[in-house]
């Protein structure tokens, strides 16, 4: 029998339990060796389909399939030991019915070997999240801003500042967490609706861009480490600037290159090794 002790991965019953307690530790990711670096920091794992956007050039997230969700899931799950992982559900995906909600979400669930799976809405949403919830799979809801409903929520915007939207979104993360979801993400929102819907809801609320009083934070990964120059959110800190660091490297190896420079090492194909 083999004595190697396994770290056990985070659970969605140890997020839950994080209520009120040291803050939740949250970045996006999307490929394996991304994941292997972030792992021992984050609490979770989120494979967000915003890596439409990032990592495949889309203008909106709407583009992205259950496919490209499931395979950039499983690169995740292999580059990390330790963070819960949670996947995004993309748009038209789960809408339709919660039977397609889901047949979708038990897919992910059984092709990844993820331990969560993230869809966006509130009270639209409720019947669905209970549903599945009841059946086995764990749900991280999402309120506030929806980027899957850009076009009918007038684009990316700051959410919560009139009266009745700051009501609509505190009613949105009370009918999730009722429906059962383990936590919820709270994008965009003005600071004021943030800091009073984590004090009124049981569950953990995460933020992006939200306020400092939710129980977690969450942000792609990209963005913080200077990668993803095509927007960034007024709120995000870059904790790296890498955007330079690679021009940098790809321009001295062209240079090499065309100089022919480039290091020939003994162990070169075709080179023989001297005999002793
Ligand atoms: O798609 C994503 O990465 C997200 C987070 C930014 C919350 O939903």
């Amino acid at each position: 029998m083999s004595t190697e002790i396994r770290a056990r991965r985070i659970t969605t019953r140890d997020v839950r339990a994080r209520k009120g307690g040291e803050p939740l530790v949250v970045l996006t990711a999307y490929t394996a060796p991304i994941a292997r670096l972030l792992d021992p920091h984050v609490d979770i794992l989120l494979v967000g389909d915003s890596l439409g956007m990032v990592l495949y050039g889309m203008d909106t997230t709407l583009g992205v399939s259950l496919d490209m969700m499931i395979n950039h899931g499983r690169a995740v799950m292999r580059g990390s030991s330790r963070a819960c992982v949670v996947i995004d559900m993309p748009f038209a995906s789960y809408q339709e019915s919660r039977e397609q909600a889901f047949r979708n979400a038990a897919r992910v669930l059984a092709e990844t070997g993820c331990g969560a799976v993230k869809l966006e809405g509130g009270r639209e949403m409720e019947d669905t999240i209970r549903f599945l919830a009841e059946r086995g799979v764990p749900v991280m809801a999402h309120v506030g801003l929806k980027p899957q409903s850009v076009h009918t929520a007038g684009g990316f915007r700051a959410h919560g500042r009139a009266e009745d939207e700051a009501a609509a979104i505190r009613a949105d993360a009370r009918a999730v967490t009722e429906a059962g979801a383990f936590c919820v993400v709270v994008e965009g929102t003005v600071e004021p609706v943030a800091r009073a819907l984590s004090e009124e809801i049981a569950i953990p609320t995460i933020g992006i861009g939200a306020s400092p009083a939710c129980d977690g934070q969450v942000l792609v990964t990209e963005d913080i480490l200077g990668l993803f120059a095509d927007f960034t959110p007024k709120f995000v800190k870059r904790y790296a600037e890498l955007g330079p660091i690679i021009d940098k490297a790809a321009a001295d190896y062209a240079a090499e290159v065309k100089s022919r420079a480039f290091p020939a090492p003994a162990h070169c194909f075709g080179v023989p090794k001297p005999k002793d």
